[in-house]
């Protein structure tokens, strides 16, 4: 039954959704009016659930969140880069809450055919209940570890994550049918994150729309091993640093430097000082390290070791990137399969994982 309550909340945060300019898809937003959120997260208050928020639905053994219903915004956006017609053949690997999915298989329509997998099978049944509750059909979910995909019978038009990964599955590339688009939440330099569009051409995939975005990691197979130490116990970074007498303005760091610098520049590194401090970042060579060390008044470049020239360097970086301060949106990224035939023309940033090699170039 509709509930004009809901109904109410849910045009509003629509409509916000729109006039922020998150929502420019009509046939995504009407989506967005059909589907509603309260039958994916029952029990909750209307309240929060028509906030434009993440919404924590399950917790692991750590305290740490494994589940959730993703911000309506970045859904908005995902489904955009995903460009789905009527008649599609869809995988989405995370099924969660499977509202995600509901508003998929509104926009494939009757023809087309959803496959949603998730690691827990709690959340499995669980989505399969609320999808009956939202009286969504053509939802097939499936409890498997998507990092193989889920065999189809036919290649997947389009596929979709909703939880962030460090490396592509060759599988989800073979599922996938040519000039097919892959959205995936990819984090290519610690734990800064992209959304990225790519469309499949052969053995590799070329992006068409980066944008930024925050997903919990895949559990499974593919899970990001857990974070190395950072090279932090290189003794040159226990020892005295110096000041390189190169300051950031807190802004830039906060108007995208860091995640600029982290995706053009193969020395970037984030190393912990000490274990209970959180993360610096920089620029490191072979024997030393420039890196922004944020003080009570400000984030200078410190020294350590043999880093005069990544100070230099970090500087020259800092200083071009505020001339036009380009966002990371504006980034190429391909992924070729290791060992594949990998073009690298003109590639600012190669960044190599076990399946495939990322090449990120940024606008001449
Ligand atoms: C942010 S939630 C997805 C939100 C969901 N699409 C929705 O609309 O509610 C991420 C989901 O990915 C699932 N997940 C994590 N690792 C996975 C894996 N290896 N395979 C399949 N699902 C996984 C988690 O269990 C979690 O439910």
């Amino acid at each position: 039954m509709a509930d004009p309550d809901a109904q109410q909340r849910n045009e509003q945060l629509v409509s916000q959704l729109e006039s922020s300019g998150c929502l420019r898809d009509p046939a995504v937003a009407s989506a967005f009016r059909a589907v509603l959120r309260h039958h994916f997260l029952p029990g909750r208050p209307l309240d929060e659930i028509y906030e434009d928020s993440a919404i924590m639905t399950k917790m692991g053994d750590k305290g740490v969140p494994v589940s959730s219903s993703s911000q309506p915004a970045i859904m908005g956006i995902m489904l955009q880069q995903l460009q789905l017609k009527a008649g599609h053949r869809v995988l989405e690997i995370g099924a969660g809450t499977g509202f995600n999915a509901a508003l998929i298989a509104h926009l494939v329509g009757r023809d087309g055919h959803v496959v949603t997998i998730d690691i827990d099978a709690d959340l499995c049944e669980q989505a399969r209940a609320n999808l009956a509750a939202a009286g969504i059909e053509g939802v097939e979910v499936v409890r498997a570890d998507g990092a193989h995909g889920w065999p189809p019978a036919a290649p997947y038009d389009r596929m979709i994550l909703t939880v962030s990964t460090s490396d592509l599955s060759p599988e989800w590339l073979g599922q996938l049918v040519e000039d097919g688009v892959l959205v995936v939440p990819l984090a290519l330099a610690g734990p800064i994150q992209q959304s990225v569009a790519f469309v499949r051409r052969g053995p590799a995939l070329f992006s068409t729309e980066v944008t930024t975005c925050g997903f919990m990691p895949l559990r499974g197979e593919m899970a990001p091993p857990p974070p190395a130490p950072d090279g932090g116990l290189e003794p040159w970074l226990q020892g005295p640093a110096h000041a390189s007498g190169y300051v950031l303005p807190a802004p830039d760091l906060r108007a995208g430097f860091e995640a600029w610098l982290a995706l053009t520049q193969n020395a970037y590194f984030r190393p912990r000082l000490r274990a209970e401090d959180a993360p610096v970042f920089g620029l490191r060579e072979t024997a030393g390290a420039a890196l922004v060390v944020p003080q009570d008044d400000g984030y200078p470049v410190l020294v350590f070791g043999d880093g005069d020239g990544a100070a230099a360097a970090l500087a020259a970086a800092h200083r071009a990137w505020a001339q036009t301060r380009p966002q990371v949106d504006q980034l190429h990224i391909e992924a070729h399969r290791m060992g594949g035939e990998a073009v690298a023309y003109g590639t600012d940033r190669t960044v190599r994982r076990p399946h495939f090699t990322f090449m990120i170039t940024t606008p001449s």
